[in-house]
């Protein structure tokens, strides 16, 4: 089956009909459909559609908009299921937390329709009598979005609803490998009276449809969530056109265990947020930072945990890890922990390609635990994206934080105690954008702030009631009834 880009309400081949494939990483056999390997000329065309629908978008009454979202919303509810379903098939993530995927979608779209009838802005006073003032929000433009494979659906509703709200136009580059997911969500945005161009989908890769999206001189902003280095990348070709940017980069997310951690709870924490979505999320913990009262029971009984986990095709009830996303990052991850190794890391559990039985018909790897990791080792420094947990003994709390900030990351961090003192304490002194207490690293809810501090991002936060902010600019208003020239800071 063949599925083509969405571009001004319309679905259409690429303009030089080249195509990719989407396979299952659980079975390298099982393909999801060639999609448009979209190049300049596919991006071209959705942008000038998003720019002729902008102009009528932003009049359309944000209220008008937020009828749209609810429907987008009740859409992903009565559809949850099969684009669970075809998300697990499509990512590998377990059927759970396919639908707890869309299940944030959901949320996000309920939450933001009903900024429609919000959207506010303020009024203030002036320092001259009859003149009024007030700030309003007017939408930016045509916004370039590109976005991930591990929250397929969940990461790209973060960025298009509180844009759409606002009155912003989108041309959406999703990840290479989730065509198939997009196209099923473009098709919601169809049937729920999404007007043609307001957001318009360009498959394919970064270097031919990505580069071109972000460079296009009618792009106004980009709204990125992946690797450091791609951000990075995007920010610079942005800076040349004064863009604004939003990212959502990596992270290399602590736990810290202190002495007084309720140490089976802090188990079940870790081992769910390491091996989750198999340790593919930005806020995957990929650091444990244990008091060396409390080290060497969790050291055990993670290995036992970890030990315990079932591999396998995520639409089997009964997996605990799905497949690595494809063969790439299975060797990227491979390579990480051959690097550990080398590093002088204790290799306690996992540290190998999976391929007994139907495992070897995708990209499978074992959960992996290291232990005795130093803060000067790479696999203590770097993201790996992977079921890859480094674990780190502290002697007391200063220690303990003092490892837990030495990341260029900053994104999600987590600490267990039960101690009130030190609790806050660390909320206080770790360098993260999301923290909990006594839970693991991931778990994030959409009507709170989301996204991190140090190389982590450029200051935004999605979600939240941020979430706007970041797609609306303020435009100050004086209206002066006094029939008079009146002049500010009190000039005659
Ligand atoms: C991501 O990995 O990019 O907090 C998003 C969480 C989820 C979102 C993760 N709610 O883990």
């Amino acid at each position: 089956m063949a599925y083509g880009n969405w571009i001004n309400g319309a679905w259409v081949d690429a303009r030089n009909d080249a195509t990719f494939e989407s396979i299952s990483p659980a079975d390298n056999d099982d393909s999801l459909g060639a999609f448009a390997r979209s190049t300049e000329d596919d991006v071209d065309a959705a942008v000038e559609a998003a720019d002729a629908a902008f102009h009528r978008w932003r009049k359309t009454p944000a209220p008008e908009r937020g009828e749209i979202l609810f429907e987008v919303a009740r859409l992903l509810r009565e559809r949850q299921e099969d684009l669970a379903q075809l998300m697990t098939r499509e990512m590998g993530k377990v059927l759970n937390e396919t639908r707890g995927d869309v299940q944030e979608a959901i949320d996000m779209g309920f939450f933001l329709a009903a900024e429609g009838r919000r959207l506010h802005g303020y009024t203030t006073t002036s320092e001259l009598p009859n003149k009024a003032c007030y700030a309003v929000r007017r939408p930016m433009g045509r916004i370039a979005m590109i976005t991930p494979w591990n929250f397929p659906i969940a990461v790209p509703s973060w960025k298009f609803f509180p844009a759409l709200i606002a009155g912003n136009t989108v041309v959406w580059k999703p990840s290479e490998d989730s065509p198939r997911v997009a196209v099923e969500f473009c098709k919601i945005l169809e049937e729920a009276g999404l007007p043609p161009g307001v957001l318009n989908l360009v498959t394919g890769y970064g270097e031919d449809a990505g580069a071109p999206l972000v460079k296009h001189p009618k792009i106004d902003m980009v709204s990125f969530t992946g690797s450091v280095d791609v951000g990075r990348g995007i920010y610079q070709t942005a800076a040349g056109k004064l863009n604004k940017v939003h990212l959502e980069l990596g992270g290399k997310n602590p736990v810290v265990a202190l002495e007084d951690a309720d140490v089976d709870l802090a188990v079940e924490g870790i081992a769910w947020s390491a091996f989750g979505t198999t340790g593919q999320r930005c806020t995957a913990c990929s650091r444990l930072i244990a008091h060396e009262d409390v080290h060497d029971e969790l050291v055990d009984k993670l290995i036992r945990q970890a030990e315990r986990l079932t591999l396998g095709d995520g639409l089997n009830e009964a997996t605990d890890v799905g497949p690595i996303v494809n063969r790439h990052q299975l060797k990227r991850v491979h390579d990480y922990v051959q690097l550990g190794v080398k590093e002088g890391a204790n290799l306690a559990t996992g540290g190998e390609i999976a391929e007994d039985g139907a495992l070897a018909k995708g990209t499978f790897y074992r959960p992996t635990i290291f232990t005795d990791v130093s803060s000067d080792m790479r696999i203590f420094q770097e993201e790996i994206f992977g079921p890859v947990l480094a674990i780190t003994k502290a002697t007391d709390y200063d220690e303990a934080l003092a490892l837990a900030n030495d990341t260029a990351y900053g994104l999600s961090a987590s600490v267990y105690t039960n101690s009130v003192f030190q609790a806050n304490r660390f909320l206080e002194d770790i360098e993260a954008g999301i923290t909990y207490v006594n839970s693991g690293t991931i778990g994030s809810e959409v009507h709170l702030p989301f996204g991190g501090v140090k190389n982590t991002g450029n200051g935004g936060r999605e979600a939240g009631q941020t979430a706007v902010d970041e797609y609306s600019d303020w435009q100050a208003v004086y209206v002066d009834y006094s029939g008079q020239l009146q002049k500010a800071q009190g000039l005659d």
